[in-house]
């Protein structure tokens, strides 16, 4: 899959978000080493702090459908649900701190310095980044080498 049509997928998978409180929809689209598709979207509660966001409910998804190991590439589209029923927004979506170091774990599973593609919600704006430039000097399993 190219990376356009992978970024067509998160923001398909936006469409599908429950975010009636932020009313800001993200999808996330996790592509496998093989091209098998993992997607998730932010889901949120009325609890608000139990909201969970696309790139997480994706990760699961794609731990389920072929392993964390073979995550080859991930795409984050986001913004609102327009009148006509598609995604819009004028900036690029990037993962949240959190979610970075969910895909800095990922990355370490898989052992590639992931690729992360982020996209606006009328998928006109699209950048990509590394996970290793998402989160610079981040702390990851490595880092509990010194563990007892
Ligand atoms: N959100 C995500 O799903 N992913 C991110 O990386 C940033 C934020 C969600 C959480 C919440 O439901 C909404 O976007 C507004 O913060």
């Amino acid at each position: 899959m190219s990376k356009d049509d992978l970024v067509e997928r998160a923001r398909q998978a936006a469409l599908q978000a429950y975010a009636p409180y932020s009313r800001f929809s993200v999808g996330c689209a996790i592509e496998s080493v093989d091209g098998e598709i993992a997607v998730g979207a932010n889901m949120e509660n009325a609890c608000y702090r139990l909201g969970i966001c696309a790139e997480i409910a994706a990760l699961t998804a794609a731990q389920q459908a072929f392993g964390l190991d073979r995550i080859a590439r991930i795409a984050v589209a986001g913004g609102h649900v327009g009148p006509d029923g598609a995604l819009a927004g004028a900036a690029a979506v990037t993962p949240c701190g959190g979610c970075r170091q969910a895909i800095l774990e990922a990355a370490h599973v898989a052992g590639r310095d992931l690729e992360v593609a982020s996209a606006n919600g009328d998928g006109s704006e699209r950048e990509v980044r590394r996970i290793s430039e998402l989160i610079p000097w981040g702390f990851g399993p490595e880092s509990l080498k010194d563990a007892g």
